[in-house]
């Protein structure tokens, strides 16, 4: 017999702007596995609270939400998130959805209520699964791991030029401060804390393109 545990999970986790979505979408689709993009999960419960008026740091009022909250992905091209039916996706990729995602994440019940929606994602042939604890919390006997990383201040850089492309005013200054308070946040935090797996192989791509990281990544699975 075999069940979910014999399933091969790849978990990349790592601070934001790190490339892990782009990495693991990339290597999700070269092998056919399933993709799981946690951080569109926090996200979107960002997005249902501020909707609902609900204060970040309501504790009750936003696990609340977490647990009564109707999301669904549509791994189409490009990829959909429906909050309670309606199509989110135009609105999960800002600073500020962001921002408000890393607070409700702090909170404990909210990341409990969450972790079931999470494993389901864990489906043959394969999951590649991105965020901050898949390789600590949400999948500690997966196969494969990655800690996926850059400086601060590259990632700034890299978010700069994305945002400056789609015609967005923003500032390099305040983008790395906004970086880096959120790793802050991340990092710091008492539940499922951003940090290496162990056994996680660690990649720093500062100073490597996205193919590298990706071939880095790959190498892992097919050795
Ligand atoms: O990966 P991302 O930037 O889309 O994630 C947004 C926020 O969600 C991130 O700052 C922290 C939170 N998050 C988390 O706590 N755990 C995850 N597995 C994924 C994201």
């Amino acid at each position: 017999m075999s069940g979910a545990q014999d399933i091969p999970v790849l978990t990349l986790d790592g601070p934001s702007g790190a490339g892990k979505g782009t990495v693991s979408r990339a290597i999700a689709r070269k092998l056919g596995w399933h993709y799981l993009d946690s951080g569109a999960i926090y996200r979107s419960l960002a997005i249902a609270v501020l909707d609902r008026g609900i204060a970040l740091d309501d504790v009750d009022a936003v696990a609340a939400v977490a647990r009564s909250m109707d999301l669904a992905f549509d791994a189409g091209d490009p990829p959909k998130v429906l909050l309670d039916g309606v199509d989110i996706s135009h609105r999960t990729g800002t600073e500020t959805v962001g921002n408000a995602a890393s607070k409700v994440a702090a909170i404990g019940p909210v990341r409990q209520a969450l972790l079931q929606k999470q494993r389901e994602f864990r489906q043959l042939p394969g999951l590649v699964a991105d965020g901050r604890d898949m390789g600590t919390v949400v999948f500690p006997e997966a196969r494969y791991k990655v800690f996926l990383t850059a400086s601060a201040e590259e990632r700034a850089r890299r978010r700069y030029k994305q945002l400056k492309e789609k015609g967005e005013d923003v500032s390099l200054a305040r983008l790395t401060t906004e970086i880096e308070e959120r790793d802050r946040r991340d990092r710091e935090r008492t539940e499922a804390p951003l940090k290496m797996a162990d056994g996680a192989c660690f990649v720093d791509s500062s100073d490597l393109s996205i193919e590298q990281v990706i071939e880095r990544c790959l190498a892992l699975v097919q050795a």
